[in-house]
């Protein structure tokens, strides 16, 4: 069987989100990879398919109180709050090193109001990223955040306005934490997503038994990590079946066995998040093993494993 730094068994992994493609279907996901400049020139690059930046607003942010992270049993909850240097230091003085690198990137973005979301899709287009997601789903600000993607509506309103404004394919990052993401993500198509990003965090909350207050400054967080896989593949798998546009799927990925799930449920590519904490290198053995199991499946692409658990 040849290994995976071979040609042959690397080409298996070739990927396409739309008209985007990737060498494989692994993304890391936004928050967990910073702006992407630590692992720029790593020989781990052979196996990322690509990044997300954290999300990135009009102005810079500090985020919110700390502490910001708890460690949960299988999981961990982190109420950031999208700290971010802002849209503009961005495009001065971390776009130009990504972008002679060819950095095969993914622009995240939030705002608090869709006039904001404009500005940014609008910026957007100046960038080397392959794809603008918008992060309409952080449970981790008071403002905006959740309150778009609550409602099919809100949702529509602001995928239509960004997507008139963008000329780069748009991916909608949508958030479990509402009765039905599956016809929030049906909103999102119709107004004019390319693909739709699932699953944002699941909120959550921890309280110290011995201070008796929350761990975590903002009280309340977003929690990831293995605890939410299921979840999230539920989630996968009913949208699947609703929408025709690509699903980047994500939430509690921690190896090649979970990209697979992933897949079978309808995801077209993954996002890995939390467990970059654990292995940022995770990409080389994930994309090994992948390869490992379509020769073995007599599998000649891993596109062939989207939503096949749907048969
Ligand atoms: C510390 C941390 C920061 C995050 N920041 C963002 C963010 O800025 N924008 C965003 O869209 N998602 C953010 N997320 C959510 C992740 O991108 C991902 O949707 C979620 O964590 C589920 O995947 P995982 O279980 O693999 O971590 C963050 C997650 C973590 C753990």
């Amino acid at each position: 069987m040849g290994s995976v730094k071979s040609l042959p068994s690397i080409k298996l992994l070739e990927s396409k989100v739309g008209s985007v493609e990737f060498k494989t279907p692994l993304l890391a996901a936004s928050g967990t990879w910073a702006y992407g400049l630590e692992f720029l020139n790593h020989p781990l690059q052979k196996f990322l398919g690509g990044f997300v930046t954290k999300s990135l607003s009009v102005k810079s942010s500090e985020g919110n109180p700390m502490p910001r992270l708890y460690e949960t049993e299988s999981g961990m909850l982190n109420s950031i709050g999208l700290q971010n240097m802002g849209i503009d230091a961005f495009i001065q003085n971390v776009e130009p090193q990504l972008k002679a690198a060819k950095s095969s990137y993914v622009l995240s973005v939030y705002a608090q109001r869709v006039e904001d979301f404009k500005i940014l899709a609008e910026k957007a287009n100046a960038c080397s990223a392959v794809a603008i997601e918008i992060n309409i789903s952080c449970p981790n600000i008071d403002k905006g955040g959740l309150e778009f993607s609550s409602d099919p509506k809100t949702t529509a309103e602001v995928v239509s306005q960004v997507k008139a404004a963008v000329k780069k394919p748009l991916w909608v990052k949508l958030s479990p934490n509402v009765t039905s993401i599956s016809d929030i993500a049906v909103a999102a198509e119709s107004a004019g997503a390319d693909a739709i990003s699932m699953i944002n965090t699941l909120l959550g909350m921890s309280i110290n038994i011995d201070s008796k207050k929350p761990w975590l400054g903002r009280k309340m967080g977003g929690l990831s990590g293995p605890a939410i896989r299921p979840v999230a593949i539920e989630r996968v798998y009913r949208t699947y079946s609703k929408i025709k546009i690509p699903i980047v799927g994500m939430g509690g990925i921690t190896s090649s066995r979970d990209v697979i799930e992933f897949l079978l449920a309808g995801a077209t590519v993954v996002q890995i998040g939390t467990w970059n904490f654990r292995d940022p290198f995770c990409y080389e053995k994930m994309s090994e093993e992948i390869a490992r199991y379509l020769q073995k499946n007599k599998f000649s692409s891993v596109q062939e494993l989207i939503g096949l658990a749907h048969r």
